[in-house]
């Protein structure tokens, strides 16, 4: 028998990986999880502690004093944030502290999981993988008009010079780096709003399901 549905959503900054993961979850009647989250809640831990989000043994052990309320930090975005996250995600002790919540979460009652190696290695056995993903400067306009719309006032440059840092750290860390795994279906929403890039990875995802059945 085949496993609980699992469908991984990964990509780049700002894809729109979230929002189109959120949708999907609604949609198949499945449980969400935004695993950026959890590095956010571990970076933002580090930070709290006046420590540097790049020491391994601090970020391991926030990583293993996680709790459910952490996650609910209305102080979790923002560039301090972002690059605390990004720091604490390339401690290869710190994804292996959070690699059991993420596979018991989807193996419950399967589930929709965004981040950045979801299809590679957190469920490479995913039944459906998208890889979301558009231009960096497309990408920093969707980020710089969700900031605007916090009342956060940005700089558009700076948005754009975070987010391909960001992207560089994430693609060339030796562990769980951002890539596509070989497998997933690139879904490049550069041109897409997020109601027609919704339509279009329900219906992959439905034909993908569906092509599983037969
Ligand atoms: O929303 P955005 O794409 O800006 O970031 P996020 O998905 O919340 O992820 C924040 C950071 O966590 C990323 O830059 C990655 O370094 C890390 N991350 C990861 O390494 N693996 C995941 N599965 C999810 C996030
Ligand atoms: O999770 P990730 O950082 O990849 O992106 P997000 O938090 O879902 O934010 C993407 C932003 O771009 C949201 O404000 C969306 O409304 C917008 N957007 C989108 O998600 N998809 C598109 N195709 C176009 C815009």
């Amino acid at each position: 028998t085949q496993g609980a549905t699992v469908i991984a959503v990964d990509g780049p900054a700002a894809a729109g990986k979230g929002t189109l993961a959120r949708r999907l979850a609604e949609a198949l009647g499945l449980p969400f999880l935004d695993t950026g989250l959890l590095y956010r809640a571990v970076g933002r831990r580090v930070l709290d502690a006046g420590a540097d989000p790049r020491d391994a043994a601090i970020a391991e052990a926030a990583a293993r004093a996680l709790t459910p309320a952490d996650l609910e930090r209305t102080d979790l975005r923002g560039p301090m944030a972002d690059m605390a996250a990004s720091a604490v995600a390339a401690i290869p002790a710190v994804r292996a502290a959070l690699l059991d919540f993420q596979r018991a979460f989807g193996r419950a009652r399967g589930a929709v999981l965004d981040g950045r190696d979801i299809g590679t290695v957190v469920f490479p056995d995913a039944r459906v993988k998208l890889f979301v993903t558009a231009s960096v400067e497309e990408r920093a306009r969707r980020r710089f008009l969700e900031l605007r719309g916090r009342g956060v006032a940005a700089d558009p440059a700076q948005v754009e010079a975070e987010i391909r840092d960001r992207d560089a750290q994430d693609a060339n860390r030796p562990v769980a780096p951002l890539r596509p795994a070989e497998d997933a279906v690139i879904l490049d929403t550069t041109a897409l709003d997020a109601e027609a890039a919704f339509a279009k990875a329900l219906a992959l995802v439905r034909e993908r399901l569906d092509a599983g059945r037969a």
